[in-house]
């Protein structure tokens, strides 16, 4: 059985959506996560992930290991105990740790290869809810805005605790999104941003309410045809990141590399500190940015059309 999931990008309002305000974020289906599972010869469970050098047996995996969690979440919910003979192997063209959403791609790519494999019928909602779970194991305070955009491979308006909606494009646009190379685990920036929020409540929060704002205008543009307008929304939320100090001298750096290439506006993605940056591009200037990228140092760059 094999299955994969898409890896992602936050248009408009991470870290802000971690306390309760709306975000907007799409797939990305140019990069994926892969899972394949199939009966073994041999006794147990065994998990390969060549990248990230993982070669094991379940029941060796610690409790808190997300791969090994999933699969025994999985078990569990279908009533069975994580006994067979199989053979895992989970590939994945998502840079780790880099706001692409690669934890969460792994873990629905596996929920739904070892499902099927073991004919437990899953339903997406079952799906989200159960790599919500692990992603608290990745992130500690996981909004589950990835897990959503993930698992319904849609576009979403996503607000904490509320029903998931998706969003229409009336329009398509073209994203070029650059990859720092530096990886920045997103459980440390959330971390870091909580802490501030701890000290200075009322600032932070007026900043959150800036962001939120932000996410709702992006959608009247996006639904009404005007995305070329998104460009000064995305300056204006890389600011609100920086001064939240979630960006990173390369974020900055790349921002600043696509604007001046002729990009209408960028910002970092995801977690930040590193990671990916997105511009919105004209799709005919969308090469000549993404070298611009390159040669402001990104270590790589996908062009995406959002549609
Ligand atoms: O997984 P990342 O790096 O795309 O970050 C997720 C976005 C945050 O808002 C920073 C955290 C969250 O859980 O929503």
């Amino acid at each position: 059985m094999i299955a994969s999931a898409p890896g992602k990008v936050i248009l408009f309002g991470e870290h802000a959506v971690v306390y309760d305000r709306p975000a907007l974020a799409v797939p990305v289906k140019q990069v994926k996560a892969e899972v394949e599972v199939k009966e073994a010869s041999h006794r147990g469970i065994w998990i390969t992930a060549t990248q990230i050098g993982l070669h094991a047996e379940l029941s060796a995996l610690a409790v808190d290991h997300p791969i090994g969690a999933v699969i025994r979440e999985v078990f569990q919910r279908a009533g069975r105990s994580p006994s067979a003979s199989l053979d895992i192997h989970i590939s994945s063209t998502i840079p780790p740790a880099s706001g692409l959403g690669s934890g969460a791609a792994v873990s629905v790519a596996l929920v739904r290869a070892l499902a099927g494999q073991i004919s437990h019928p899953i339903s997406d909602a079952q799906v989200n809810d159960l790599v919500f779970e692990i992603e608290k194991l990745h992130h500690g305070t996981p909004s589950g805005i990835d897990n959503t955009v993930i698992t319904y491979a849609a576009p979403v308006y996503f607000t904490r605790g509320k029903p998931i909606e998706t969003f229409r494009v009336d329009k398509p646009f073209t994203l070029v999104i650059g990859d720092t190379g530096v990886r920045a685990p997103t459980r440390k920036s959330v971390g870091d941003v909580r802490a501030t929020w701890e000290k200075d409540r009322n600032r932070i929060e007026k900043m959150f309410d800036g962001i939120g704002e932000i996410v709702l205008q992006a959608r009247r543009f996006i639904e009404s045809g005007k995305p070329e307008q998104l460009g000064e929304l995305m300056n204006r939320n890389h600011v609100l990141l920086r001064d939240l100090t979630v960006s990173s001298p390369e974020l900055d750096r790349l921002v600043d590399a696509a604007c001046r290439a002729g990009a209408s506006g960028a910002k970092l993605s995801g977690g930040g500190r590193g990671g990916n940056m997105i511009a919105l591009v004209e799709e005919e200037n969308s090469q000549t940015i993404a070298k611009a990228l390159m040669s402001a140092g990104a270590r790589s760059t996908i062009i995406t059309t959002v549609s």
